[in-house]
């Protein structure tokens, strides 16, 4: 490994976050964390645009690599503005990608050269001979030499200044898997499991994802002066922080990271939440004791100890790094148990809506109005059933008026052979009819059948073939809102846009987003909102759609409901709510968690994920239950949402 030096500039260290040596007793390498993923990537963006411009100045190439995924997008997006406002130039740059897809053309959709077209490269004025990314078709045996090949370009180049990165769940950096060893060099690899579910909303189905691809190995990374690894949301959290405070190991790529010295984690505060110093921060210095710090720590240790929350004693705190705690108040451990036990028990309820007639006091939701209008945004239509279909139930039961709206098709997630079974049946009628007035459907039908065959290994469907697969969603979705009681006229289909004209990993907001859903809220008048995404990739559907959520909130401004409405948010396919974080708990019976699994049973393409939706609802539970609480089959939980 040849020797990383100091880049000239440290633009992201200049922002002024000092590591702590407390902090580094847990992160062991340099992590940074921003507000969002647009300030970190623009801090990102800046000392790339300043390092060229360094080098630039005294006749040097500047050696990138780059990354794909969703994650690098607003960095890239950066990159391009300055190119076009502010004169930087991409002229004395050299760029390496990570990856690509074994048996992929470059023209193909979903390659990552394409990709990296898409993003970076036709919008910046890179010369076409200084860009390069592993050969997808190369033939198998020519493989071996080819990743070879790649090695010395990059060496000729004289080595990277600088690699970005993503980091996949399973904590690849690259493609490189677990198992890949600290001095792997550019190979073919065989994806993980996980990293080709990941990849199934990419290529419409897990069945169409390739298996393998040609990787840029750990130790080809390691050789870069630089590495920054970018994340972003609520799903990369554990990774995260597996990578930054666990041990290096093979299974967990990334964490090779902190053997390099010159990497930074670049992170937004989503994917930093469970690192010690915001999940524990009493454990890294000093905290104010306020009522949410406390619940945390308490209900911390009382997981930790596995014991009630009633049953915590003083010495507990002492030896638990929660003394301060005691120390901040005049009460013993029994006050604060005492304290505690009633916060968290406060957030059960089995009247999301509010129950009429009684006390409200102490009720996450107010007794009045009743019933009232309550409106459920589900970002894909599988995302409300898996976040809150048992509450879903309840507030139809309780006789509040719902409105579900799905606020994307979700079209790119319904497997071929859904669309090829509805062909099939219209071509079985056609025929059996005998009849010439099914021609117009049997053509139809037939186009159907042959625009899927001609798609391939690995093709893309064309628009009229996803219009079929946002139907047969919609019908899943209007059978999954009966099983939970609703009526027909209770779901609302937006297609927004954003979806429409999209892919995965690269959507991109538009303002018409927000405005469907502000008519929603202008229509509709709701006196309570549930809703998903705030914590999600910033580039998935569940965050697009949660920020035109935001932005119609705020377009409603002044608006009388607003005056008097809770905004409940629930999570879909992102990590649960952790106990302390919950508002509002709303138990389920066996019989309940069972009628929700029914609901999701409506849609043909779950993946694994979504199945265990009812598995997170009893870890819920049986959380509740270790910390004193009654004990339920099942909980789906919820947080009041502050407008910024
Ligand atoms: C793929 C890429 C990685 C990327 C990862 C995470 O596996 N090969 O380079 O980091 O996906 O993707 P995303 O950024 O979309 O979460």
């Amino acid at each position: 490994m040849s020797t990383p030096t100091t880049p000239p500039l440290q633009i992201l260290e200049a922002a002024g976050q000092k590591q702590t040596n407390q902090r580094e007793r847990f992160e062991k390498v340099r992590t940074l964390v921003h507000p969002d993923s647009a300030s970190a990537s623009a801090a990102l963006a800046g000392e790339v645009a300043a390092l060229i411009r360094e080098r630039s100045a005294s006749g040097k190439l500047t050696v990138l690599g780059l990354a794909t995924g969703s994650t690098p997008v607003p960095f890239y997006r950066e990159l391009i503005r300055l190119h076009r406002d502010e004169g930087l130039s991409f002229r004395d740059v050299i760029t390496f990608n990570l990856d690509e897809y074994y048996g992929l053309a470059r023209d193909h959709p979903e390659s990552y050269y394409r990709f990296m077209s898409d993003q970076l490269f036709d919008h910046v004025d890179l010369s076409p001979d200084r860009i390069h990314l592993p050969d997808g078709t190369v033939p198998m045996e020519a493989v071996y030499d080819h990743c070879r090949d790649y090695e010395h370009r990059i060496a000729e180049a004289g080595g990277l200044d600088l690699q970005i990165l993503g980091i996949g769940r399973t904590g690849h950096i690259g493609f490189n898997e677990p198992g890949s060893a600290i001095d792997s060099a550019t190979r073919m690899i065989t994806l993980d499991r996980v990293t080709r579910q990941d990849a199934a909303a990419d290529f419409m189905g897990v069945a169409n994802v390739p298996r393998s691809a040609i990787t840029m190995g750990v130790g080809t990374i390691l050789e870069a002066k630089r590495l920054v690894l970018m994340a972003w949301g609520a799903n990369k959290a554990g990774i995260v922080r597996e990578a930054v405070e666990g041990k290096v190991t093979d299974q967990v790529s990334a964490s090779f990271l902190q053997t390099h010295p010159n990497a930074t984690f670049l992170v937004d505060q989503a994917a930093a939440s469970y690192l010690t110093r915001f999940r524990f921060p009493w454990l890294v210095g000093p905290v104010e004791w306020d009522a949410p710090m406390k619940k945390r720590a308490v209900v911390w240790m009382a997981r930790k100890l596995e014991k009630p929350v009633l049953k915590l004693v003083d010495e507990d705190y002492n030896e638990n790094g929660a003394e301060g705690l005691l120390a901040s108040t005049s009460e013993a451990a029994y006050e604060v148990n005492i304290d505690i036990f009633n916060r968290v028990q406060h957030t059960i309820t089995g009247w999301p809506g509010g129950k009429p007639g009684v006390d409200d006091s102490r009720r996450p939701e107010r007794s009045q109005p009743f019933p009232k209008r309550v409106v459920v945004f589900s970002p894909e239509p599988t995302d409300a059933f898996i976040g809150m279909g048992g509450t879903l139930t309840r507030l139809r039961e309780q006789g509040h008026e719902v409105r579900l709206v799905f606020q994307t098709s979700g079209n790119l997630r319904v497997a071929d052979g859904a669309a090829l079974n509805f062909a099939r049946v219209v071509l079985e009628m056609a025929e059996s009819s005998h009849s010439p007035e099914w021609e117009s459907q049997t053509s139809y039908a037939r186009s159907i059948v042959e625009a899927i065959d001609a798609k391939g290994e690995f093709g893309i469907d064309p628009d009229f073939v996803r219009k079929l697969k946002a139907l047969i969603l919609r019908g899943e979705a209007r059978d999954a809102a009966s099983v939970c009681r609703l009526r027909y006229h209770d779901s609302q289909f937006l297609d927004l846009p954003f979806y429409e004209s999209g892919r995965y990993r690269r959507f991109r907001f538009e303002t018409a987003d927000a405005e469907g859903v502000r008519d929603v809220l202008a229509d509709f008048q709701p006196h309570s909102v549930f809703a998903t995404g705030d914590a999600s990739d910033p580039s998935s559907p569940q965050a697009i759609a949660f920020r035109a959520f935001a932005e119609a909130w705020a377009m409603a401004y002044g608006a009388g409901f607003r005056n008097d409405c809770k905004v409940w948010l629930y999570r879909g396919r992102d990590r649960p709510l952790e106990a302390h974080e919950i508002d509002m708990a709303v138990p389920m019976s066996p019989d309940q968690l069972e009628e929700k699994t029914e609901a999701l049973r409506r849609f043909m393409s779950l993946n694994e994920d979504d199945l265990n939706a009812a598995a997170r609802n009893r870890e819920n539970a049986a959380v509740y239950d270790s910390l004193g609480m009654a004990e339920y089959e099942g909980i789906e939980s919820f947080k009041l949402w502050k407008a910024p």
